[in-house]
């Protein structure tokens, strides 16, 4: 268990830092880590809704801005990564919130001896696989917009801060995380809001993760990714997209030509160019 040596408390960490607590991950996880650490330091760009629980604080941060990133993860025991751009945009955007955002938190982990992150990754890595053919982490990878591209980069800076200093992460390739799927292409990347919460407690309590990459998605019925090297992790998902699969099949079919029906990142494999 990867745990904080001043950690006195019966919860595995003393403080976690939890960054884009704003958004809908954010606010997901908000509640389902309370049971893993003390403090949840919750930080983003925006302001945050519901304000401060009991054992929260509160800190507006911009990621692209270093300085601010180091103060944040001061005396900090693990950091969960979830703030940045979470849609394709202008390459300008990206490169702030999530190229230099994603540096600056590993920079930080570095300065404060921080060594467990769990990086929001994408599916959006390896968006340009056609949907007939199963991949896992060791497939290369095929960035399918600035987006998936920032996601890769993020990955990459992983796996050095990996073996130059030793912080591990669980890099989360997450499908599509929402109350329910939205199109019949989240029926095989859909992830529950529960199995992303246990997803998120498997990536921060798991021994010996170097660094790990898992495709975030629940039990679907059709899935294109195969979690053969996270199995160490313990992630078992407990919801299906089935239950949704009438409902989802009613909607008008995708033309033959339209990426959503035969590449895996859907329709980011066609958004932009951006900032032209
Ligand atoms: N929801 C999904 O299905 C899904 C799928 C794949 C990956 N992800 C990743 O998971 C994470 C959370 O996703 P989400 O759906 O909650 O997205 P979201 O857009 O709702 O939340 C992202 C949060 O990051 C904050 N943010 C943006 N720029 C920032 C900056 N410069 N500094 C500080 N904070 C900044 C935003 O204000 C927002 O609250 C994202 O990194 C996203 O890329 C999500």
């Amino acid at each position: 268990m990867t745990a904080s040596a001043s950690n006195t408390g019966d919860k595995p960490f003393n403080r976690l830092l939890l960054t884009g607590a704003a958004g809908g991950l954010g606010q997901v996880l908000r509640e389902a880590l309370q049971a893993h650490a003390s403090i949840i330091r919750v930080s983003d760009i925006s302001p945050m809704a519901p304000a401060a629980g009991e054992h929260e604080e509160v800190v507006t941060c911009d990621l692209a801005d270093k300085a601010a990133v180091l103060a944040l993860a001061k005396d900090v025991d693990a950091i969960v990564h979830l703030g940045g751009i979470s849609t394709e945009r202008a390459f300008e955007e990206i490169l702030e919130a999530n190229i230099r955002g994603t540096f600056h938190i590993y920079e930080a982990a570095r300065k404060e001896g921080i060594k467990r992150v769990v990086f929001a990754s994408s599916n959006h890595v390896t968006g340009f696989y056609p949907q007939n053919e199963e991949v896992d982490a060791h497939s290369p990878r095929r960035p399918d917009c600035y987006y998936g591209l920032s996601k890769s980069y993020g990955e990459d800076l992983a796996t050095f801060y990996f073996h130059r200093y030793g912080i591990e992460t669980v890099s989360l390739r997450i499908g599509s995380s929402f109350p329910e799927p939205r199109n019949v292409r989240m029926l095989s990347t859909w992830l529950s809001f529960a199995d992303l919460g246990h997803l998120v407690e498997r990536a921060l309590l798991c021994k010996d993760v170097g660094h790990t990459v898992v495709y975030g998605m629940s039990a679907n019925r059709d899935v294109w990714w195969n979690n053969r090297y996270a199995a160490h992790l313990g992630f078992n998902p407990q919801d299906s997209s089935e239950r949704f699969r009438a409902q989802m099949e009613q909607q008008p079919k995708p033309a033959a030509d339209d990426p959503s029906a035969h590449l895996q990142g859907g329709a980011f494999t066609q958004a932009g160019p951006f900032g032209d």
